[in-house]
């Protein structure tokens, strides 16, 4: 049986690399005061149709159930997320900073950076209209990437504003019905051959050479971008933002300023994506609810495929895993017929809070002790002839002492560190 096109496996390996990216961006979260939340993993397939908009409608894995309802599998939060603080926005302190990792699905083609399921950080802030809330955005978003190793060399955010387009289209007559299918062609212009975009724009009566002059000389929009530099600066965050037209953003549910960030070899697709949707509440409450808002999602597909092509990244993921792998303890039963003491003594620290491992089978002392450095263990406790005696070994100094059971707690403390455990 085969694998799913897009899916995967988490072996160990696996599992730990996403562990490390998901805690890191939990960890950097909280840094910045945003809280936890989550939604469900099946929707109505309208809340997509209807709001996300754009190709991410084909892309929805969506079916009928046994009740006849027309339901999708999440490809993305911004909806939810709307819809839940739509329908309970009384009750929270604005403006709103949360976060969730929930895991989407999306029918797309399978290729490098993106798969048909994939982790996806959210950072929202609602509630909040000025600039300051669009840097504290791209403050979190810019520490979420140096907190794996990556910096201004390795990424860039590309930002830019909507409303530049909305008003280069609207002079140029483009009907404002057609301009999210305008937008939709801007957003491809990278990645389409030249020739097919100018085709598509001449059906709105847009000339390519008009773009392209328009992304040489985006005048108008750089003193938003002053703002936004200035403030990342009095942060020393600087150097990792440009400004840069060619970011429309695929999705229907932006306002404004959008921005989405690369790998400055331009080896990968992007990382990260957002903007404001100053909007979307209010069409999500029939006008009620009127919160302006803004978020971004990073994928967990792209941003792994880069820490592996970062050498300081990579040495940072990899010391993580082996950190989070190793156990603490390693028992050596050093004559068989203590097992039952050495059982004991394993409950013991482990009810201590420590990481322990033991043989399961009889095995020769050279043996356990070649298991316990592969199983990155910082100290040995060994029982033999000594017995009631017990040997603590520290494995990285070799350094051995003699004990009785009532004295190891406070030498495994003096080795590893007090547990939280009584
Ligand atoms: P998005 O641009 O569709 O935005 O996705 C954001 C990021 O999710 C992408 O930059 C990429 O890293 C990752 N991603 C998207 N599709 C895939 C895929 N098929 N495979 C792997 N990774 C993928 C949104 O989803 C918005 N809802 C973000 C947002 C939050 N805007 C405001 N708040």
């Amino acid at each position: 049986m085969q694998l799913l096109p897009g899916f995967r496996d988490f072996y160990p390996e696996d599992c730990a690399r996403r562990n490390y990216i998901l805690s890191r961006w939990r960890e950097v979260a909280r840094r910045y005061g945003f809280v936890e939340y989550d939604g469900p993993v099946l929707e109505p397939y309208e809340l997509y149709q209807k709001k996300s908009g754009g190709e991410l409608v084909g892309q929805l894995f969506d079916f009928v159930d046994k009740g006849g309802r027309h339901v999708a599998m999440r490809p993305e939060m911004t909806p939810t997320l709307a819809r839940m603080v739509a329908a309970r926005e009384r009750d929270f302190k604005k403006p709103l900073k949360w976060f969730c990792i929930p895991q989407f699905f999306r029918y797309e083609k399978q290729q490098r950076g993106r798969l048909r399921e994939f982790y996806q950080l959210n950072c929202d802030i609602i509630g909040e209209a000025g600039p300051s809330a669009d840097a504290e955005l791209l403050a979190v978003l810019i520490d979420l990437l140096r907190s794996f190793g990556l910096q201004k060399e390795d990424f860039v955010v590309r930002v830019s504003d909507r409303n530049a387009w909305t008003q280069f289209a609207g002079a140029r007559g483009v009907a404002p019905e057609r301009l999210l299918d305008f937008l939709a062609v801007i957003d491809k212009l990278e990645r389409a051959p030249r020739e097919e975009t100018a085709r598509k724009l001449a059906d709105f009566g847009v000339s390519i050479e008009a773009v392209e002059q328009f992304l040489e000389d985006p005048a108008a929009e750089a003193t938003g971008l002053k703002t936004l530099t200035e403030d990342l600066a009095a942060r020393g965050l600087d150097g990792f933002v440009e400004l840069d037209l060619r970011i429309v953003r695929g999705l229907a549910y932006y306002t404004g300023f959008v921005f989405e960030v690369f790998d400055r070899n331009k080896k990968e697709r992007a990382l990260a994506g957002g903007g404001r949707y100053d909007k979307l509440l209010s069409l999500m409450s029939d006008g009620k609810v009127g919160l302006p808002a803004l978020g971004f999602g990073m994928g967990d597909v792209v941003l792994d495929n880069l820490l592996r092509e970062t050498p300081a990244a990579a040495a940072l993921c990899q010391a993580w895993i082996a950190q989070q792998h190793a156990v603490d303890l390693y028992v050596v039963i050093a004559q068989e017929e203590r097992r039952a003491q050495a059982l004991g003594l394993v409950q013991q620290l482990r009810d201590w809070g420590y990481r322990v491992d033991y043989p399961l089978a009889p095995l020769k002392i050279g043996k356990q002790f070649q298991a316990a450095e592969n199983l990155g263990a910082s100290a040995a406790v060994l029982l033999g002839e000594e017995w009631p005696q017990i040997k603590l070994k520290t494995l990285a100094t070799r350094a051995e002492v003699l004990l009785h059971r009532d004295e190891l707690r406070t030498h495994l403390e003096q080795i590893l560190g007090a547990t939280t455990r009584p």
